[in-house]
């Protein structure tokens, strides 16, 4: 039965803008809607759906060059238009018929940027009877969040290239790193680092500062300074090369790690094996005043389409974020009720899983998505 809190606003209904995406996509998507709904019900949360169908066959059909970029993925038009909702759910991205790029940087990258997603935000947890790739690991060792600042770095696209194809060609790929953009990383990994229930309390930052003197040491600075404000965090620092390293030999080391785009992007990939992989792990594209969009870190993984054996565990995550993150940031209770629902169903499901391998979890995604759905409804 629905528990209604106090401080919950019965009339606010939430928009959710829904892009399916590519290849297994829309299977999983459906299965994070089917959870939302349960959530939904049992919580007494309003909300709406509308479906935008970005994608790499969307692009071919309006005939854009499959090798190189002729026609937008997602217009101005339909950015404006996402503009106006609460929330983005993000299915999968990226089509064999589309030259690597496109894509990515037509709609994932664009949002990101338009949207001002500035923080990448993933949690790596280790859920019950997730198999560990890690010998002697379980569920208490790997618990932390990687917060990846979204919107500088080497992903800015400054740079070119001159005399291509030729033997004099040279290229440029700049590391934008700025002060604004590593503060607003930093405070946000040490405001939810004060926020997270872990007794370790402690922000570490991850750079390469020995060797990126100058990118790097606008990081430190950031860090030590922020980080004075917050006496109560401990402030701790490793080389990418060795949090590497410590990912395999000691996960239980990390609370919050907070780290500059490309970084957070290769760090980010050997969290989700160590977490069980790409079956099971979520992020947030964040703009914590704005609009967010969240997605399965996996990939539209094309030969699994429409087979329904792709795990949806991922995109039901993702679903439990965007329920926990935008509840947080629009201040309402019952909306991160519902994602927490989510997640503790999650717990409860993953045990009755084989695998969280596609095709072999014992149960179709459809049937992964009752589980999960039935686990929210019984609380
Ligand atoms: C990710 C992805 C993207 C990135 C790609 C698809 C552009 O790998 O979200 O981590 O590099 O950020
Ligand atoms: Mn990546």
């Amino acid at each position: 039965m629905a528990r209604k809190k106090p401080d919950a606003k019965p009339d606010r209904r939430y928009r959710i803008a829904v892009i399916p995406g590519d290849g297994t996509g829309p299977e999983v998507v459906r299965e994070g809607l089917k959870v939302l709904a349960a959530a939904a019900e049992v919580t007494g949360l309003q909300y709406e759906t509308d479906e935008f169908d970005f994608s790499g066959a969307r692009y071919l059909a309006r005939g854009g060059d499959p090798q190189k970029p002729t026609i937008a993925v997602v217009t101005d038009q339909e950015i404006a238009t996402l503009k106006t909702y609460d929330a983005i759910y993000l299915g999968a991205v990226g089509d064999p018929n589309v030259a690597p790029g496109i894509l990515e940087k037509g709609l994932l990258l664009r949002l990101r940027f338009e949207l001002d997603q500035y923080i990448n935000l993933r949690p790596v947890k280790l859920y019950p009877n997730v198999p560990c790739p890690l010998a002697g690991k379980g569920p208490e060792d790997v618990d932390f969040v990687v917060v990846r600042e979204n919107t500088e770095g080497i992903y800015t696209g400054m740079g070119g290239v001159q005399y291509q194809g030729t033997p004099r060609e040279v290229s440029t790929q700049i590391n934008c790193t700025t002060r604004f953009g590593a503060e607003r990383a930093v405070r946000y990994a040490f405001d939810l680092c004060r926020r997270r229930a872990s007794s370790k309390k402690m922000v570490t930052l991850v750079h390469k500062t020995n060797v990126l003197t100058f990118a790097g040491g606008t990081w430190m600075r950031t860090f030590e300074e922020v980080g004075g404000e917050y006496p109560d965090v401990k402030k701790d620092y490793n080389h990418v090369d060795a949090c590497c390293m410590w990912f395999v030999k000691n996960p239980e080391y990390y609370d919050v790690i907070v780290t500059d785009n490309i970084f957070g992007d290769i760090i980010t990939d050997l969290a989700a094996i160590i977490q069980g992989g790409l079956g099971v792990a979520a992020g947030g594209n964040l703009n914590p005043g704005g609009l967010s969009m969240f997605e399965p870190m996996g990939g539209s993984a094309p030969k699994y389409t429409g087979k329904n054996v792709i795990n949806p565990v991922a995109a039901v995550a993702a679903m439990g974020m965007l329920l926990r993150e935008t509840g947080t940031h629009k201040g309402d209770p019952r909306m991160v009720e519902a994602g927490d629902r989510v997640e503790r169903a999650i717990i409860a499901t993953t045990p009755r899983m084989k695998s969280q391998a596609a095709g072999k979890m014992g149960f179709s995604t459809s049937e992964v998505g009752d589980l999960v759905a039935a686990a929210v409804r019984k609380g």
